[in-house]
Formats: structure tokens, C-alpha cells, sequence
């Protein structure tokens, strides 16, 4: 069963990623079906969370499973002091699945290593957010008709933010382009810089969001500033708005550029941009039921 948890965006190859987009595919045009009946899905959440919670929830809703768990952990047992692999073997004494969100890195992959059930990592602090990257190569695939050979410009925090990180390993199998915009205390870490260079995949650096950039993207990536990474609040107050997108800022953009946005978002992203077409995000969050429906599918074992 182990094999079936999904920790990073790495344990699954291309092939499976695509049977997944597919999949996503066929949950959209028909998202109420009966297959996880008797099925129990426990999500663990430590950290905050709106879309990932509630949108893995509604995917076993609609899909017949039960779903327990909690969404603040000073609730559960942890709070007297419960460690969290007895807290893993406990839930999974009653689930067939855990969803966890974690804020420690590694989280996700322990559970999954001492949990007799599969493990969902929902993102464990900086490191990784699998199922958002589904969700994001579903919608990429969407509006762009293809993942191969696009533009990626990503923006705002690239160090702690855990969603680019994934979509970052994912599209290795389709030769992006990155350009990567960050202020100097929030860049892409050295380990994703050696992976596209390991990988042959192109990418740029810069601390500029200029027109230039905007105007040769395809997918504009924008990120909150992960203010609960942050150890130096005064760092934060220094860095948390260096990077506003505006509508006017899209005036002479491609076409098929969209802006994709994990969500949420404080200020990176001006309501002015909310009525332009080019605006995704929103039905991006909506696409992760779809994705997260295919991954849980994946991870119970269960043909869809
Ligand atoms: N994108 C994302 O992870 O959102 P939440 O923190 O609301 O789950």
C-alpha cells in the first residue's frame, strides 16, 4: 500500500502524471459517482488551509466516500502532546487514506512511512504540494492545450513557496522555460536551479517583473509571501509586496497567457485583474476537485 501514497510530485512518473490529467478529465465531465462507497478519508490538517481541505473533502463527497478528521490541530491529541506517528497509527485504525498537511518539511514522507495506509501529502512546510501541482497541470493543460515547450514565469516568494517547487519537478518531462522573479531574500533555492540544470531546462533569473517578461510568458505564476516561514517578521514587512501584478500590466501579453495563482492571495494580485479573461485562478482552485478526485482514486486503488 505504501506505494501508493503520494509524498512529492517525483513519485510519479509521466506516465502516471498523464493518466492522472486524464482521468482529472473524465471527473470534471461527471464529478458525482458512487465508487469511494464505504470508503473513509481521513484529513489531518496542521497548518491553515480553504482550497486543499475543503476541495479533497468535497472530492470524497461526491464520490461516495466518508471523510474524517480536523482542520486545527489544538483539537486533536497533539495538544496534549501526542506524537505524530501515534497520531498516524491511531487515524490509521480507522481511514483508508490520510490527507495531511504538515508544517514541518519531511512530515509527509515519515506519515507515509510508518502509516499502514496510504499517505497524501498536502503540503509539509516549504517542500512540497503535490496535489496543487496536479491541479496546476491540469488547468496549464487546459487553457494552453499542451504542457510542452511553454514559458513559465514565476513570481514573488520562490524560496518557501512549496507550489513551485512541484510544478517545478513536474514539468521536467516538457521542456519549459522558466523565468524566475524574486527578490534576492526569496529566490528559487540552489537545489531547483541544479535539477533544471540537471534536467537541460532553460531558466533566468531576475529581480525585475518587467513588461518584457510578461509579454513572452505563457503561464504567469504568481505566489503569496509565505509570512508563516518567516523566523525575522521585520524581513517579511520588508519583502511581503515587492511584487504587484495589475490588469494594465497584461495589456500586450500572448493571447493564451494565463495567470495561475495557488491561492491565497494578499496583494501580488490586484482585483483589477479579476475580470480579464487571462485571469485563472479561481478556476484553477475549481480544477483541483478533479485532480484530487483522480489522486485519490490513484491512491485507493480504485479504477475510475
Ligand atoms: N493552494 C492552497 O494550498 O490553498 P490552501 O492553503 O487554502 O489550501
Amino acid at each position: 500500500m505504501k506505494n501508493k501514497s503520494l509524498v512529492s510530485i517525483s513519485d510519479l512518473s509521466k506516465d502516471e502524471i498523464l493518466r492522472l490529467l486524464s482521468q482529472a478529465e473524465r471527473f470534471e465531465k461527471n464529478p458525482n459517482q458512487k465508487i469511494l462507497d464505504g470508503k473513509v478519508v481521513a484529513t489531518l490538517f496542521f497548518e491553515p488551509s480553504t482550497r486543499t481541505r475543503l476541495s479533497f473533502e468535497t472530492a470524497v463527497n461526491r464520490l461516495g466516500g466518508r471523510v474524517i478528521g480536523f482542520s486545527d490541530a489544538k483539537t486533536s491529541s497533539q495538544s496534549k502532546g501526542e506524537t505524530l506517528k501515534d497520531t498516524i497509527m491511531m487515524v490509521s485504525n480507522y481511514a483508508d487514506l490520510i490527507v495531511m498537511r504538515h508544517y514541518l518539511e519531511g512530515a509527509a514522507r515519515y506519515a507515509s512511512e510508518v502509516a499502514p495506509v496510504p499517505v497524501i501529502n498536502a503540503g509539509d512546510g516549504a517542500n512540497q504540494h503535490p496535489s496543487q501541482t496536479m491541479l496546476d497541470l491540469y488547468s496549464i493543460y487546459k487553457t494552453q492545450g499542451t504542457l510542452e515547450g511553454l514559458t513559465i514565469t514565476m513570481v514573488g516568494d520562490l524560496k518557501y513557496g512549496r507550489t513551485v517547487h512541484s510544478l517545478l519537478e513536474a514539468m521536467q518531462y516538457w521542456k519549459p522555460k522558466f523565468n524566475f522573479i524574486a527578490c534576492k531574500e526569496l529566490q528559487m533555492p540552489e537545489q531547483y536551479k541544479r535539477f533544471c540544470d540537471d534536467h537541460g531546462i532553460e531558466y533566468h533569473e531576475s529581480t525585475d517583473f518587467s513588461q518584457e517578461v510578461i509579454n513572452e510568458t505563457d503561464i504567469l505564476y504568481m505566489t503569496r509571501v509565505q509570512q508563516e516561514r518567516f523566523t525575522d517578521l521585520m524581513e517579511y514587512e520588508r519583502v511581503k509586496s515587492l511584487y504587484n501584478l495589475h490588469n494594465s500590466m497584461l495589456d500586450n501579453s500572448k493571447p493564451n497567457l494565463r495567470v495561475l495563482h495557488p491561492l491565497p492571495r494578499i496583494t501580488e494580485i490586484s482585483q483589477d485583474v479579476d475580470d480579464n479573461p487571462k485571469a485563472y485562478f479561481f478556476q484553477q482552485a475549481k480544477n483541483g476537485l478533479y485532480a484530487r478526485q483522480a489522486i485519490i482514486c490513484r491512491s485507493l486503488g480504485i479504477e475510475c
